[in-house]
């Protein structure tokens, strides 16, 4: 089997690679990812003579033809993924996401091969703080954010395809992930690499918000399933139960690495932003047969941090622009 990952240098992109790399060496894995400020060949070095690499852009119609044309599958993680950016600036958002999206659906249409779209559960908007329910596979699309809106877009597009060119496609909404590779711009990895260089936690208003937590290696595994299983057309929740409020999260990485729970600076809030999110898997669960097995939130957080202290180089080059971009945001 040969199969095209699309933003395979990127956080959940990469992880999915070594994981294929490791569990599943017949399957020949070629990688296209643009290389944004998100992407990076560090991500993929211990597998750099198990792949295929190309560097290019998924709205680049004839290399993305070339490519999907050689391919039994492609799993497409390639997005610009940030809030914090689309807020500041959506252009490369519709570019990437939407336009992205098109150009790899009309290529695997023509090529008639495998499509796996990867996407969020921010597509469905958000819940209250005291309401019980959860998002499902039928929940009405609502996104919030210029990120979410153009997640929630390509989503609509791959369904069309589906139904109007039978197109093999399946998608996945995933909530938030956490583990190694994510780029330090995202909660858990800035406040990780805040206290590693001697500064602190930055939390959003309150820190009220609710993120329903998976780590990625769990989400992958769901995406691999899918992808093998999974039933043409048809869209799977991804999530492992795992609400937890940011503020709870800040004091957790604050204790985990021997600091003062208290020990962080509340800044200004997001605009718009999304009270809680959360994840009815039981569908994947009860039909494809996963099961989450990163069950221990607190376990996961450590392994994290070890491997942002451990890994310096991967992300230290980073850290100055990142904060920087933030503080004119006040954030
Ligand atoms: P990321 O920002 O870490 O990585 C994105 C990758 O895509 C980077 O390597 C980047 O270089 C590449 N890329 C961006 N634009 C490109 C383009 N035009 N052409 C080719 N490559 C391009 O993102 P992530 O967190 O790994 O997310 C991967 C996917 O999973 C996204 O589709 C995202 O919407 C979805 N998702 C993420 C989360 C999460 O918690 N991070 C949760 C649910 C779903
Ligand atoms: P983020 O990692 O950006 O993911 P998403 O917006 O997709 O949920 O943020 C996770 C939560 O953490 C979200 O509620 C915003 C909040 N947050 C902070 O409180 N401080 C920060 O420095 C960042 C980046 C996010």
């Amino acid at each position: 089997m040969r199969i095209l990952v699309t933003g395979g240098a990127g956080f959940i992109g990469s992880n999915f690679v070594h994981n294929v790399v490791r569990e599943r060496p017949e399957v020949r894995v070629t990688v296209l990812d643009a290389l944004t400020y998100a992407g990076s060949r560090s991500s993929l070095s211990t597998v750099n003579n198990s792949i295929s690499f190309v560097e290019g852009d998924i709205v680049d119609a004839d290399l993305v033809n070339g490519l999907v044309s050689e391919a039994d599958a492609v799993v497409h993680f390639a997005a610009e993924s940030h809030n914090d950016n689309s807020l500041a600036d959506p252009s490369p958002f519709l570019q990437t996401n939407i336009i992205g999206t098109y150009t790899l659906l009309q290529a695997v249409r023509e090529h008639d091969v495998r499509y796996h779209h990867v996407s969020t559960d921010e597509v469905y908007g958000d819940l209250a703080l005291n309401d019980p329910s959860k998002f499902t596979e039928f929940t009405p699309y609502n996104p919030s954010s210029p990120y979410s809106a153009t997640k929630a877009a390509s989503d609509m597009l791959v369904r069309a395809w589906v139904r109007s060119y039978g197109v093999r496609a399946t998608l996945s909404n995933c909530s938030n992930n956490y583990g190694p590779y994510q780029h330090i711009e995202k909660f858990i990895p800035r406040q990780i690499t805040n206290i590693l260089t001697g500064a602190r936690p930055k939390l959003y208003g309150a820190g009220k918000n609710v993120r329903d937590w998976i780590h990625v290696e769990d989400h992958n595994a769901a995406v691999w399933r899918i992808l093998e299983s999974g039933e043409i057309g048809r869209t799977y929740l991804i999530g492992a139960d795992g609400e937890l409020d940011n503020l709870f999260v800040v004091r957790m990485i604050l204790e985990l690495m021997d600091k003062d729970p208290d020990d962080f600076d509340h800044v200004t809030d997001r605009a718009g932003h999304d009270l809680r999110y959360a994840i009815d898997s039981s569908m994947l669960r009860n039909e494809l047969g996963w099961q989450p097995r990163y069950d221990d939130f607190r376990a996961g957080l450590q392994a994290t941090i070890d491997w942002y202290r451990d890994n310096p180089t991967w992300w230290e080059n980073d850290k100055s622009a990142v904060e920087s971009r933030y503080q004119t945001q006040g954030a």
